[in-house]
């Protein structure tokens, strides 16, 4: 989430906004007393890199953020932080099922090191035994505690060899991808019964860090649109792959994951930021969800930058296209969709001044200093999970969805209150609830991020968001549940928010 933050404190600094009228979305929703659908599937969330460390044990070949937390001494990250003990979750991952169990948590969100399984990312060159064992541990554990394995196979760690051979730039990746994902398959799908392919490449396609290269990005951009046309083959041929081996004796569903906040109107009452909002959902969101849904990038992706590009007098558009091939293998390869969400925005149209998706899409975001923020400075504006929630639901016909990433981040903080993140989760879930029970949408599942403080990226550990405390201090790396692990534990038992007896 690194770059987001970092977007949007630049942006808050440059704004001088002064309206502050607008908190009715907040106001005029009363807190709803209901509970969820049965089998509601509650749960927290984490990624290998960030909780794992043993970066160099048991064979697993080297990585981007191997390399990204090493290079130039460690100043590529927050006070030279990096991953290689992080959480040691690859020793300790039974006190992490342990917090599971103890939260009453029915599923885990985690990640898979494609280099600890692959070490070199081609499996011609041999798969490593070790790392596939460690995870038919971590696996085994879940299921005995009862708690349903939720595996994502790609969370921005890329084998080292595939980034200096291009990295998601290039398409040979994309039957390694699929190499990789039949390994995980054949091995886990026995016991795992949820897959996603990717977590957020809206995140990690336009990233220096995901190249390990400096000075990576270009305005007008190129190279997110070629990254993402490829993330999107990736998806669908390791779909296909399940589909046709191995989901008739496993019957499990796989999806993707995308991070998507919300934008909201500036003015509501404005035809012009209304329909930015709806553009900015469908570059932002659509724009992977409109070609696994549906086989092709969203129409009004498709005519604006078609148009841009044949301004800037290009011969083809930097909005790549699928062939006839292609479209049939992408088309409706999705069983769920997956949704991380953490805050809103205002939009509007645009004058002009905004650069990379935003400045494509025409539009430019703005924030309220009415809002209240977390303490590392995201709007904590829980009527966006809502709002975000039934526009897909709306826009893709009212398909399952997963929220898979939800949270509040804190500046290091040696305590175990967190009424902020209190207050975050129950709002936040109760306007979950809303868009299931006064909207229709069909969630199943939510996952709070984080299990356990972890290394946020390129923030290091001085950003927090965790529901249980790791105390990093402490060579034992000791975690103790905050208030937060408290509240989720008696909203996943409650299923929800039953009214209070009178
Ligand atoms: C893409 O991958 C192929 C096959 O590994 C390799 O031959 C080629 O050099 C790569 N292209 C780039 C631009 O790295
Ligand atoms: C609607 O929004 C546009 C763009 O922000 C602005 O130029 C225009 O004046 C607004 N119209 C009204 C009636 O407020
Ligand atoms: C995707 O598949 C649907 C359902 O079969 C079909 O109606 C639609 O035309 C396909 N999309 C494209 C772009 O071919
Ligand atoms: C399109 O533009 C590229 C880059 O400028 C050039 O190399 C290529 O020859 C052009 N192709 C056609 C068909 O004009
Ligand atoms: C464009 O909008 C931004 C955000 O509202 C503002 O800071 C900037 O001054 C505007 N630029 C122009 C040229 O109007
Ligand atoms: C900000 O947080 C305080 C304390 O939790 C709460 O009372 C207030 O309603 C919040 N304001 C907004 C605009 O959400
Ligand atoms: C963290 O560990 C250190 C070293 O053991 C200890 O001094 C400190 O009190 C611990 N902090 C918390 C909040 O438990």
């Amino acid at each position: 989430m690194a770059y987001k933050w970092l977007v949007i404190l630049a942006t808050i600094l440059l704004l001088h906004v002064t309206y502050g009228a607008r908190i009715d979305n907040q106001q005029e929703d009363e807190f709803l007393y209901d509970t969820f659908p049965e089998g509601f599937m509650w749960g927290t969330a984490t990624s290998a890199y960030q909780i794992e460390g043993a970066w160099r044990e048991d064979g697993k070949g080297m990585t981007n953020w191997d390399f990204w937390a090493h290079e130039n001494n460690g100043a590529n990250m927050a006070n030279g932080h990096n991953g290689d003990v992080a959480c040691d979750s690859y020793h300790k991952y039974m006190e992490d099922i342990d917090l599971l169990k103890n939260m009453g948590a029915k599923s885990y969100r985690f990640s898979l090191s494609w280099a600890r399984i692959i070490p070199t990312g081609r499996i011609a060159d041999g798969i490593n035994q070790a790392g596939i064992d460690h995870y038919n541990r971590v696996i085994d554990g879940l299921v005995e505690a009862g708690v349903q394995p939720f595996v994502t196979l790609y969370h921005w760690d890329l084998p080292m060899p595939l980034v200096q051979n291009g990295a998601w730039l290039n398409e040979t990746i994309v039957d390694h991808f699929t190499d990789y994902a039949r390994v995980v398959f054949r091995e886990y799908g026995d016991r795992v019964k949820f897959w996603l392919s990717f977590n957020e490449p809206h995140v990690f396609c336009p990233s220096e860090w995901q190249y390990a290269q400096h000075d990576f990005f270009q305005d007008p951009p190129v190279k997110p649109y070629i990254c993402a046309h490829n993330i999107i083959k990736s998806h669908a041929k390791a779909y296909r792959l399940y589909d046709s081996e191995f989901k008739p004796s496993q019957e499990g569903k796989m999806g993707i994951t995308l991070n998507c906040d919300w934008p909201e109107p500036k003015d509501l009452n404005n035809a012009t930021h209304v329909e930015a909002s709806d553009r900015s959902m469908h570059f932002h969101y659509g724009w992977w969800a409109n070609p696994l849904s549906r086989g092709e990038y969203p129409p009004i992706m498709r005519e604006i930058l078609d148009e841009k590009s044949a301004a800037e007098g290009r011969n083809t558009s930097r909005l790549p296209t699928f062939d006839a091939e292609w479209t049939e293998i992408i088309n409706g390869t999705l069983d769920f969709f997956g949704l991380n969400h953490y805050f809103s925005y205002y939009v509007l149209p645009s004058n002009g001044t905004s650069t990379w998706l935003d400045g494509d899409a025409n539009i430019q975001q703005e924030y309220d200093p009415a809002w209240n923020y977390t303490a590392v400075g995201w709007p904590v504006t829980p009527f966006g999970l809502r709002k975000v929630i039934t526009w897909i639901s709306k826009e893709y016909g009212f398909p399952p969805i997963y929220v898979t990433e939800n949270g509040y981040g804190s500046y290091e903080r040696d305590g175990l209150d967190d009424p902020e993140r209190v207050d975050y989760y129950t709002n936040y879930i109760n306007q979950m609830l809303k868009s299931i029970k006064m909207d229709g949408s069909d969630v199943k599942g939510y996952a709070a991020w984080s299990l356990i403080d972890n290394l946020e990226w390129v923030s290091g550990y001085t950003v927090r968001f965790g529901v249980n405390y790791v105390n990093f201090t402490d060579p034992n790396l000791p975690r103790t549940p905050k208030q937060s692990a408290i509240l989720l534990k008696k909203i996943f038992s409650d299923n929800g928010f039953p009214q209070p007896s009178p």
